[in-house]
């Protein structure tokens, strides 16, 4: 394999089709590794450039020769360029959240910004957050953590966040009529996203529409952090305007399955 993602998982992925979308003549190949493969396939580096999805994005630090600032902030890796056997680790999930946030115009900057969940995708999530200066980050998580609350406490003392960001896979497919919280309990949310992309319209997001507030759902972050992937394989630069083709192409083509 020369360009692919690995992971253990990967039935449901999009990610073949958004890289092969971006880039004509090139191959990108969905690569299933189990845990114990793992570090023979690291080891081996049979590849020019890998993406890295659940459970790896961790798992991988050790490998690696570099890694670039977003991924050292994040402490997780979702892309990896071989660079004449020396590997360097970047995390383009930042740099695809950052995107979609300034592409739908929500403003962090001076607000008060509520994260459900506090997995690894959260972390990503946590630092692009950060590096727009919000007023307040606030993290709730079903297990509590060193810096996270409890759903009751959001209720009880956030009802005041001004935009609420799900990064728990709370309301993905199967489980579409779940929802990670009630939105009716917040008296000035200025927008909600959900980086889930399966269902394209979770029930947050469609109670959110209900309630008149902008929403945002995963897969325009899924392919901007593609395309920034794509950029570090090949060492080239893509237009922007790619990511905004591919999003809408994709769009069309879920939407006709109903999905
Ligand atoms: P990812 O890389 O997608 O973030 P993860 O690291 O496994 O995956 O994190 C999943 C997040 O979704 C966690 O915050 C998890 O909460 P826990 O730390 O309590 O496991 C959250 N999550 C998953 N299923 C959930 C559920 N049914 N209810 C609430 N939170 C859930």
């Amino acid at each position: 394999m020369e360009y692919g993602l690995i992971g253990e998982k990967l039935g449901h992925s999009y990610s073949k089709i958004i890289q092969e979308k971006l880039l004509k003549d090139y191959t990108y190949e969905i690569h299933p590794v189990v845990k114990e493969d793992l570090d023979a396939f690291m080891k081996a580096k049979a590849f020019k450039g890998i993406n890295v999805t659940i459970p790896y994005k961790q798992s991988v630090i050790p490998y690696l020769d570099e890694m670039d600032e977003a991924a050292k902030k994040i402490g997780a890796v979702n892309t990896i360029v071989n660079k004449d056997g020396l590997l360097k680790g970047y995390n383009t999930d930042y740099y695809g959240f950052l995107y979609t946030l300034d592409k739908n115009n929500i403003e962090i900057k001076e607000k008060k910004v509520l994260v459900l969940g506090d997995g690894g995708a959260s972390k990503a999530i946590q630092a692009a957050v950060l590096a727009k200066q919000p007023k307040q980050l606030i993290i709730t998580n079903r297990t509590p953590h060193e810096n996270t609350i409890s759903l009751d406490e959001v209720y009880l003392n956030h009802k005041d966040s001004d935009i609420i960001i799900n990064t728990t896979s709370v309301g993905m497919y199967p489980n579409v009529k779940d929802s990670p919280i009630d939105l009716s309990k917040f008296n000035r949310l200025k927008a909600v996203v959900d980086i889930i992309y399966n269902p394209l319209c979770t029930k947050l997001l469609l109670q959110g529409k209900e309630l008149g507030i902008p929403y945002v759902n995963g897969l325009e972050m899924l392919v901007a952090q593609a395309k920034y992937a794509l950029e570090h394989f090949k060492g080239i630069s893509i237009n922007d305007c790619e990511i905004d083709r591919i999003y809408k192409e994709l769009l069309d083509s879920l939407s006709q399955k109903n999905l």
